[in-house]
């Protein structure tokens, strides 16, 4: 199946499961479990949240593979670069962004997707480790937004 027609499938099952659910764990934990499933090389599938009690620092939150560090600063890594920035990073090769946090030493492509509130403030950034180089393009960026923003702007 193409991945658009995956992230379409995707996209229904979480507005479903998530509809009226305001708790934010709970939506975070249903949008990795069912990404981490729809697709095989998505290998770590998981969210970093903003640390009220830290500034300018992600803590790990839900999450699907691998141990994920517990925390990155927003001065590092491609986590640190998609909240700094506020926007969506696509990483090819992480062997090649300078500041790469190696979690896992298997992962080599990557895409980090800002999530906002409805109040427009920063919560979370939702980070998508592959295995193989190049794994993620504007498709992925464009349905992981839809997804993310439809679930937690509401
Ligand atoms: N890839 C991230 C670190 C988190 S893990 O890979 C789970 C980064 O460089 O921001």
């Amino acid at each position: 199946m193409q991945k658009e027609s995956v992230y379409e499938q995707t996209y229904k099952q979480i507005l479903a499961v998530t509809d009226g659910e305001n708790n934010v764990i709970a939506n975070m934990a249903t949008v990795s479990c069912l990404l981490n499933l729809a697709f095989e090389d998505y290998f770590w599938t998981g969210f970093y949240v903003v640390d009220p009690e830290k500034e300018r620092e992600l803590v790990v939150g839900p999450y699907q593979g691998t141990l994920g560090c517990l925390r990155i600063s927003y001065d590092r890594g491609v986590c640190g670069a998609a909240a700094r920035t506020g926007e969506t990073q696509i990483v090819e090769n992480v062997h090649e962004f300078p500041g790469h946090i190696a979690c896992d030493s298997q992962t080599n492509s990557e895409i980090v997707v800002p999530v906002f509130n409805k109040d427009n403030e920063l919560i979370a950034v939702f980070d998508v480790d592959s295995t193989k180089i190049s794994t993620f393009d504007s498709i992925d960026q464009l349905w992981l937004e839809k997804i993310i923003n439809n679930v937690f702007k509401k």
